[in-house]
């Protein structure tokens, strides 16, 4: 009800440099972390009927935080009294980064998108592992999402890749390989065959050993992909997943395409919101049909509809990011709320009966 205006105070107070505002909504979240029931009370929207167990861990509901807003878990608490069935946090990278001078993330609100060029500044790997050792998580799959280091070269990635794995093992539900975005030079070609294989052997290896030598589960692992590939990388990739028994996929990241922006722009950056709604469903449909694994929906949710669409799509759970910025701190309650009428309106008893 008062988000717009807090919304539009927010949005002038940071018109210079947007990322101002999500500091500060980072500050807010952890604060509110220290007494999450005040928000609790009006976020969370619980019904059984929404609840569902993918790759071995309960979601009570679907509606995950996407990689990218929490970077450093410094807000968790805050953030799973949003009302989230689980959250995403990082890209962790094995050392601390900078990311590229600001500002780096530009609002169009008029397309309901954003570009961002963070470039993965984070504090590194080291760090959010000791901040996880300090706290108790909340009680929601916590996903870590992990990419390589600018100043790692690409053939060295896969050591750089493990050591974050290592660090972070034991604090995460599952792991999300970012291979996917377009502001680390070079990443994306880690999307390729050979690379990707590697990469997940390693990956998959030291997984083994890390959860035989903790005792506890061995964490699944997903590879979030990006929206630019062609459909003969896609298919690749597809397989080489499906060879190697990754558990499952994350679409999509933020796409290097305009399709769909009114306002001609030079910035350089990942392109994520609207826009990239109608791609990210294509790619999502794509790789459940090919593949049958379970795939995590990203891109451009705002709504009961779009969260609906994403599911008859044949994704499991789905993420947000640039949704929470224009709609704000009740959307997750709001999509929930909506998904549990549109399966009633639809004859849907259970989450994950929804299909197209
Ligand atoms: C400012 C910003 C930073 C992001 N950082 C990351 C990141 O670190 N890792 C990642 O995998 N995705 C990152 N993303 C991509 C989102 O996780 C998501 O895949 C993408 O924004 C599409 O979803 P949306 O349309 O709901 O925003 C970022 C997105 C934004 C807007």
């Amino acid at each position: 009800m008062f988000y717009p205006w807090i919304r539009s105070f927010l949005f002038k107070l940071s018109h210079k440099d947007p990322e101002l505002a999500h500091e500060l909504a980072l500050k807010v979240l952890q604060y509110v972390g220290r007494k999450p029931e005040i928000l609790q009370n009006f976020t969370s929207f619980q019904d059984p009927a929404l609840e569902q167990e993918v790759v071995g861990l309960t979601f009570k509901n679907p509606v995950g935080l996407a990689a990218g807003f929490d970077k450093n878990a410094v807000a968790i608490h805050g953030l799973a009294a949003l009302g989230f069935g689980f959250l995403e946090i990082g890209t962790v990278t094995r050392y601390p980064q900078e990311g590229n001078p600001r500002p780096r993330i530009f609002r169009f609100p008029e397309d309901k998108a954003l570009i961002n060029r963070m470039g993965f500044n984070n504090e590194g790997a080291d760090a959010v592992s000791k901040r996880f050792q300090k706290m108790k998580p909340p009680a929601i799959p916590i996903g870590i999402s992990i990419g390589k280091s600018k100043i790692t070269p690409l053939d060295k990635a896969v050591e750089d890749y493990v050591y974050s794995f290592q660090k972070l093992y034991a604090h995460a539900g599952y792991f999300a390989i970012n291979v996917s975005s377009p502001n680390t030079p070079g990443l994306q070609t880690l999307q390729e065959k050979d690379q990707l294989d590697n990469l997940i052997l390693a990956l998959q290896k030291e997984s083994k050993a890390l959860s035989d030598q903790m005792k506890i589960p061995r964490r699944p692992l997903f590879v979030k992909i990006s929206p630019d590939l062609s459909w003969q990388t896609l298919d690749e990739l597809m397989e080489v997943c499906l060879n190697r028994g990754v558990d499952g996929l994350i679409a999509t990241n933020t796409t290097l395409r305009r399709d769909g922006l009114s306002i001609q722009t030079d910035e350089m950056g990942g392109l994520s919101g609207k826009p990239l709604q109608k791609r990210a469903l294509e790619v999502v449909r794509y790789i459940c049909h090919h593949t049958g694994l379970p795939v995590i929906g990203v891109g451009g949710i705002f709504q009961a509809e779009d969260a609906f669409a994403m599911l008859k799509a044949g994704a499991r759970l789905i993420q947000v990011y640039t949704g929470l910025i224009y709609e704000g701190p009740f959307m997750v309650y709001r999509i929930n709320r909506g998904l549990r009428k549109l399966m009633e309106v639809h004859g849907f008893k259970r989450i994950q009966e929804i299909k197209e």
